[in-house]
């Protein structure tokens, strides 16, 4: 095993079996799902691993393809397809349609702008009562949920001004406006969030 050479995020190895536990009964009637924006690709990994019914299709911005491949390479299991280039931004997301679309720690890191183009796109890879999962912090009320939130936000500014923990009010607008009824909203860990869609018939 080469896991020295990987990308690493020692938060995907804390909250994984917490999200796991809230996609099992989600995604038990699902075939496959899209992750947008698998990052390191440990995620990836562990749910398709857990979830051995369905296929993982693991996506990112080409620059972090090595590194996901990397994962599957070491630990990946059958399921764990390798990345694809799914970039927000462009709406080119392919013509396979999927049962579920996952992304975590993703809406803080693009810009606005490619917040609202993610919606506007994952529509044309979304089977007919599809699900639309996120994992991450968000504000309500235009407030932090914690402290710990609040200095994560102004790190992330500092970074860039384009990221930020959005306010919840805004996300769930940009689902409405693209066809996606809101499911649920639960609480994770650390201050941070599960929220749940699925695409309208
Ligand atoms: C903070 S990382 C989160 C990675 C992983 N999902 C996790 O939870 O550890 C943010 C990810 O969003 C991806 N990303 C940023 N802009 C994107 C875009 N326009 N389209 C798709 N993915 C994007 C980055 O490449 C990166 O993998």
């Amino acid at each position: 095993v080469n896991s020295n050479h990987k990308p690493f995020s020692q938060a995907c190895l804390n909250n994984r079996d917490p999200i796991l536990t809230q996609l099992k009964p989600l995604l038990e009637h699902c075939q496959s799902v899209l992750e947008i924006g698998s990052g390191t690709g440990q995620h990836a990994i562990h749910f398709a691993q857990n979830l051995p019914h369905l296929q993982w299709q693991t996506s990112d911005l080409p620059e972090n393809h090595w590194g996901i491949q990397q994962w599957i390479n070491d630990e990946g299991s059958a399921n764990c397809l390798a990345p694809i280039t799914i970039d927000a931004n462009t709406p080119h997301w392919g013509h396979k349609k999927y049962d579920a679309l996952f992304t975590a720690n993703t809406l803080h890191i693009m810009p606005w702008d490619s917040v609202i183009l993610f919606f506007k796109h994952l529509g044309s890879v979304l089977n007919t009562d599809g699900l639309l999962i996120i994992y991450g912090p968000f504000n309500y009320q235009g407030q932090y949920t914690s402290e710990s939130n609040a200095h994560f936000d102004q790190w992330l500014k500092e970074a860039s001004p384009t990221r930020g923990i959005r306010d919840i009010e805004a996300v769930n607008q940009l689902a409405e406006q693209n066809g996606l009824l809101w499911v649920d909203d639960l609480v994770m860990p650390a201050n941070n969030f599960l929220q749940v869609y699925k695409k309208s018939s």
